[in-house]
């Protein structure tokens, strides 16, 4: 404990005068983090050396342009990597490097506002189009992340802070073009499933499905093994399409242990979302991931996630709960997406408790 006595920053001057990480994490001399901002170690479990390689990869550009057949070998990819890992990377998806680059920058951008500036897009409910702040939800949380975060809708209405000068035009380009393949993605996972491949797109009202444009700052940490970035939680929507800065940090949860997901520049890394779960009847379960942090650099990450919209009420796809084999039971109950969301936001971000609620424990 001698560390943290040593901390420039005593414990209780956070939040109050401190309202960013980026802030804490620059100030002078910090060798130590705050109390407040520490995590007994065993939340950093077991990390297994699961080769990387071994990490499903899918081509996009055969989901689009590949003959029949490869076509069909794609589909029973995403379907393994959708029921085997809730994971997966997307290469060839013909989204331009120098997009990825810029949208980062754009972020990065927005990171470096002053902290008055950056109140302005602060936000005050948790259903607000946009809004930045530190941690997930420090109203109710007892420790806080390594991490601040804007959070914006682009999608069905689009929405950008207005600073720094640029971010909303590269946003825009950015999140239609990743919401192009996330559609394709889930049409190939419709599929999957044994449905038609615009099943989930009807039945989920894509066409004014919910996006949102999630950046993620974490700054060098001094002592990142008491730190968390983001804990262990599962996504709300269907599928979270993430990109990252130079610097590593993801892991995901298989078979009961943590895998490292590394740096891949020009790949999106893919997870499935608690609605994947509910509407595949749990076949394709949402997967487990957390952040992590570190001390050799600060770690840009913008996840994308693409749900129903906010006024669908999902539960098990009906026609997943007949078969040859006799009738299977519903494993969730229906919940409209907007409430889904609400509860998510404004809770602790805890594992897959979301879930659990729409659970019909019987099954
Ligand atoms: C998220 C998320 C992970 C990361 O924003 O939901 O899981 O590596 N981010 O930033
Ligand atoms: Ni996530």
């Amino acid at each position: 404990m001698a560390a943290e006595a040593a901390s420039p920053l005593p414990s209780n001057t956070f939040p109050t005068k401190i309202t960013s990480i980026k802030t804490l994490a620059e100030s002078p001399g910090l060798t130590s983090i705050p109390s407040t901002h520490t995590f007994t170690p065993d939340l950093h479990g077991q990390v297994t050396s699961v080769p990387e390689a071994s990490i499903p990869v899918i081509d996009y550009s055969l989901l689009i342009s590949g003959t029949p057949g490869q076509r069909s070998e794609i589909v029973h990819e995403l379907g393994r990597a959708c029921q085997d890992w809730g994971f997966f990377m997307v290469i060839n998806h013909g989204v331009p490097q120098k997009l990825l680059s810029s949208i980062l920058d754009g972020c990065k951008g927005f990171f470096d506002l002053a902290e008055e500036e950056k109140q302005e897009f602060k936000g005050n409910h948790v259903l607000d189009p946009i809004r930045s702040g530190t941690s997930f939800n420090v109203s109710v949380e007892k420790a806080f992340y390594w991490r601040d975060f804007l959070k914006v809708f682009v999608h069905p209405v689009f929405y950008s802070p207005t600073k720094p000068a640029g971010l909303s035009e590269i946003s825009l380009e950015y999140s239609q073009r990743v919401r192009e393949i996330a559609r394709g993605l889930l049409t190939g996972i419709s599929e999957s499933l044994g449905l038609e491949g615009s099943y989930i797109d009807k039945a989920l009202n894509l066409e004014r499905g919910k996006q949102i444009f999630i950046a993620n700052l974490y700054p060098t940490c001094p002592q990142p093994e008491l730190a968390m970035g983001m804990p262990p939680h599962s996504d709300h929507g269907l599928l979270t399409l993430l990109i990252q800065n130079g610097i590593g940090g993801l892991q995901i949860q298989h078979k009961g242990k943590w895998v490292n997901v590394g740096t891949h520049p020009n790949s999106f890394l893919v997870n499935t979302g608690d609605h994947l779960e509910i509407l595949s009847n749990g076949r394709y379960k949402s997967v487990l991931h957390r952040a992590m942090v570190n001390n050799k650099g600060t770690r840009i990450s913008i996840a994308m996630a693409h749900g129903p919209s906010l006024d669908s009420v999902v539960s098990p796809a009906p026609e997943l709960l007949v078969s040859s084999k006799g009738d299977e039971p519903a494993a969730y109950i229906g919940m409209k997406y907007k409430d889904y969301l609400e509860l998510q936001q404004s809770n602790k971000l805890d594992g897959k408790s979301c879930l659990d609620r729409v659970r019909i424990s019987a099954v």
